[in-house]
């Protein structure tokens, strides 16, 4: 694990603009090594937008997103290597079993797969590694979201309402993966649960990038 790594993320003047209709604009923040920021804002005012951009998932409209390791900058393709990304959206294999389906996401995306099993003994899922995604909990399946957001030890995690569909002993294990990156890097947070919010010491609320004025 890399403990001495600078990281900067950089975001400057970021607009998404879906079908002619701003999502936002003017989104400005810069976070180094051992910050947190949570994305807040009601349902619809682009939290997910916004980390799928940061994660090189989505292109913005205009503006710039910035990423450098040790004074040096990564190009967007290589983001992922780079930054771990917990959400929703992330598709899983059904017909594979959990460690499979980690394999296989890992071997997709060129990661690296040796820790494969230490996280999933974190997770809480070493036990059930072989049974069928098809009969996994939902709780079970963002835990496996959690493990592949952190089998390469990233720089930056993103976690997109990492606690949902979690029991309460899933919540401490988000509580505690936070931390430790918040100790040793970056940490994003697009939520709107009061508690995912407190694990980050920065606050950005989209409601507030509509339109000139109102920010
Ligand atoms: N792929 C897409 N095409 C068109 N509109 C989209 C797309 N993804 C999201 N949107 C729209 O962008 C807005 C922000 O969505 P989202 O980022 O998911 O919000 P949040 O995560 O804050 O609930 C919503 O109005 C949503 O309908
Ligand atoms: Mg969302």
């Amino acid at each position: 694990m890399l403990s001495n790594t600078e990281v900067k993320l950089e975001v400057t003047s970021l607009k998404k603009i879906f079908d002619r209709k701003i999502i936002f604009k003017d989104v400005d923040f810069t976070l180094n090594t051992l910050d947190s920021l949570a994305i807040t804002g009601k349902n619809g005012s682009g939290k997910s937008t916004l980390i799928k951009i940061l994660a090189n998932v989505f292109t913005q409209t205009t503006g710039q997103v910035s990423l450098s390791i040790n004074g040096k900058k990564i190009e967007k393709q290589y983001f992922y290597k780079y930054i771990g990304f917990v959400s929703p959206y992330l598709n899983l294999y059904d017909e594979f079993s959990g460690y499979e389906n980690l394999k296989i996401i890992a071997g997709i995306r060129g990661l690296p797969d040796n820790n494969i099993e230490p996280v999933l003994k974190r997770i809480g899922l070493w036990e059930r590694r072989n049974d069928m995604l098809k009969i996994y909990s939902s709780g079970m399946k963002q835990r496996l979201k959690i493990a592949f957001s952190i089998i390469h030890e990233p720089q930056i995690l993103l976690f997109d309402e990492p606690t949902s569909n979690l029991d309460a002993e899933g919540v401490q294990l988000v509580d505690s993966i936070a931390e430790e990156y918040k100790n040793r890097c970056i940490l994003i947070i697009a939520t709107n649960d009061e508690h995912e919010r407190s694990l980050c010491a920065k606050e950005i609320n989209l409601n507030n990038y509509k339109k000139d004025g109102t920010k």
